[in-house]
């Protein structure tokens, strides 16, 4: 496929009034994406567990415009309130998508978002964001375009969630989700998100990632200024070839369920994508004190009691810890007694492996 399999072939006219609801998930990379070119397209294939408690639910309110113009019209309401410091990047959004939504510009629109998780708590609300977003848009030409299969329906998702920010690409279903094109999967693509479908052995699909809250203050680097500095980095080629086999050797392994090569092969993705931040120009750390003392107290906590535990990291000191649902009572004791001093107020959420975004019925 191809972008412009997105754009609509005929003039699609929604109704003239609604509203439509999406409540959408966050993910946690395991293969991580760090590089992007042209229009968020990735440099490496990366593959996410979708999370299941960590999400945005986004109400959007529509109401087509009395005489068509030619500027897009939005107001975005976070948890009730108008929250105008959004509306630049929404508009932005729209900007990237217009071709593939032509119908933008004829209506106004109410946006109102609410996220599961707190809001300045350095767990990122761009991918369930955007996520949810692009489904409620694209649930506007869904609804007169009949004929649009499922299928169409979460490549397109996907395709526009991406355009907002590109992780958002793998937040539209779940339990795992690949993104970038990958010569040994006949499926993938730059330009959308697909279900891995590869048949994963049981201890995955029910996989918890604990979210150690470390650092809830406003990231220093952006992710985008970080991805861009990915260009003429030392390592990238490197970085990048190692990302693809190591999406081949983590395909292998969510198959056997081997723990111990799962956990090699995430942490060792989390450092990886940490290193390039220290080594490119400008350099940077993302990591803090507590980050780095949480990480060896799981070493240490594996090693003595052998439980199935590893952590991984995003574009921020979050640490997620990742383990079997089996461990699941050890795992709290161990972060109630042993990491929650590391954290910002003690906080923590409790998370684990979900199956997608949902459509809610509207209250009203
Ligand atoms: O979606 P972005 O542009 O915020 O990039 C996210 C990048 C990482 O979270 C660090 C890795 C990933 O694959 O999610």
């Amino acid at each position: 496929m191809t972008a412009e399999n997105f754009i609509p072939q005929q003039a699609i006219s929604p109704k003239t009034e609604g509203e439509i609801t999406w409540q959408s998930p966050s993910n946690i990379a395991l293969v991580k994406y760090w590089g992007k070119y042209n229009k968020q397209l990735p440099k490496n294939t990366s593959l996410s567990f979708t999370l299941n408690n960590c999400l945005t639910t986004t109400t959007l309110e529509f109401e087509k415009k009395a005489a068509k113009n030619t500027t897009f019209s939005v107001e975005v309401f976070l948890d009730k309130e108008r929250t105008e410091a959004f509306e630049p990047k929404i508009i932005t959004f729209f900007e990237r998508i217009e071709q593939y939504l032509p119908f933008l510009k004829n209506y106004h629109f109410k946006i109102f978002t609410h996220n599961s998780f707190p809001h300045s708590s350095g767990i990122a609300s761009s991918a369930s964001g955007m996520s949810a977003l692009a489904l409620c848009l694209l649930t506007m030409e869904k609804e007169v375009d009949k004929k649009m299969t499922e299928d169409f329906f979460y490549k397109k998702a996907s395709f526009l969630a991406r355009l907002g920010s590109g992780s958002a690409a793998r937040s539209i279903q779940g339990p795992l989700v690949l993104w970038g094109k990958h010569d040994a999967i006949k499926s993938s693509s730059n330009l959308f998100g697909t279900l891995c479908t590869t048949e994963i052995h049981k201890v995955f699909k029910t996989y918890q990632d604990t979210i150690l809250l470390v650092d809830k203050g406003e990231k220093k680097v952006s992710s985008s200024v970080g991805h861009n500095l990915m260009h003429n980095h030392p390592f990238a080629i490197q970085r990048f070839e190692q990302a693809q086999d190591n999406i081949e050797k983590l395909i292998a392994i969510l198959e056997s369920g081997n723990l111990e090569d799962f956990i090699e092969l995430v942490e060792s993705e989390a450092l990886t994508l940490h290193a390039m931040m220290m080594t490119s120009h400008p350099y940077f750390v993302l990591m803090k004190p507590n980050t780095l003392a949480i990480i060896h107290k799981v070493w240490d906590f594996r090693e003595k009691m052998g439980v199935k535990l590893c952590f991984t990291l995003d574009a921020g000191a979050n640490v997620h810890l990742l383990y079997p649902e089996k461990e699941k009572t050890k795992v709290l004791d161990f972060i109630k007694t042993q990491l929650v001093a590391h954290c910002q107020n003690e906080q923590y959420i409790c998370d684990e492996v979900g199956y997608g975004a949902k459509q809610l019925v509207s209250q009203s």
